[in-house]
């Protein structure tokens, strides 16, 4: 499903409504919110608005929070993922259960753990927790997560540590794979911006390919995919 918003505050104001609703759907049903997050610029203002407006909406304490990927620098990086999320939301709902990417090891060593971390919240006979909701976002050149174009496709694992040049960003970096994210209940895209336009359009309407594209690896196996995009991203479309 794609829902267009006009602009990245619209997109983001759509967007917390609906992670409260999930999250309480999820507390209501299964007794806890398991959410993987996304980094980049793209959720930024989906958070500030969870950490202000919507901080009374949910019952945090009942909400796990991961990541879709982290990048391997310290938390106080400007880098890190995790970090950046501290400030303007964890701190603000008083987060409790927060099991972020431990990026001070060694990236293949990160990825280990997190593998472990995951299998704690493992739902047999997967290895990892079927998420209640799986955040990405979209690179220009048709990354998700840490998942970039060339990458292997055919994974075994949950988790990769990956090496990749985007932007001014860190390089080093662990991610879930898609045998994890399409395992999830709610898979959403936030997209948004006239660089992601041409992407988006080839993504979504054009031919298969995977290694080139790799958003189009996300497909989930018994959830619900939606794209919240702008109109400048949905330009082309
Ligand atoms: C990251 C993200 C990455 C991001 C895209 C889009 O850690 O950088 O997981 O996949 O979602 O690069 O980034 P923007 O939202 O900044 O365009």
């Amino acid at each position: 499903m794609i829902t267009t918003l006009k602009d990245i505050s619209e997109l983001s104001q759509y967007a917390a409504r609906s992670f409260i609703g999930i999250a309480n759907k999820a507390i209501e049903e299964r007794g806890r919110f398991l959410v993987a997050l996304s980094g980049g610029s793209t959720p930024m203002r989906l958070y500030e608005l969870l950490g202000d407006q919507f901080q009374n909406d949910v019952d945090w304490s009942r909400a796990h929070f991961f990541w879709g990927d982290e990048r391997c620098v310290p938390v106080d990086d400007a880098g890190n993922s995790y970090g950046q999320t501290k400030k303007i939301l964890f701190d603000k709902i008083g987060a409790t259960n927060i099991h972020r990417v431990n990026s001070d090891l060694a990236p293949d060593s990160a990825a280990m753990d997190y593998a472990h971390t995951l299998k704690v919240f493992s739902e047999p006979p997967l290895d990892w927790p079927r998420f209640d909701l799986v955040l990405l976002g979209m690179g220009d050149d048709g990354h998700t997560a840490s998942l970039f174009p060339n990458s292997p496709v055919d994974v075994t694992s949950p988790t990769l540590a990956v090496t990749a040049n985007y932007q001014d960003r860190p390089a080093s970096r662990v991610t879930l794979t898609q045998l994890v994210i399409n395992d999830a209940r709610e898979i959403w895209f936030l997209v948004a911006g006239k660089n992601k336009a041409e992407t988006l359009l080839n993504v979504l309407d054009g031919a298969y390919k995977p290694r080139l594209y790799p958003a189009q690896r996300i497909k989930p196996v018994d959830g619900n995919l939606v794209w919240m995009i702008d109109e400048e991203a949905a330009s082309l479309l």
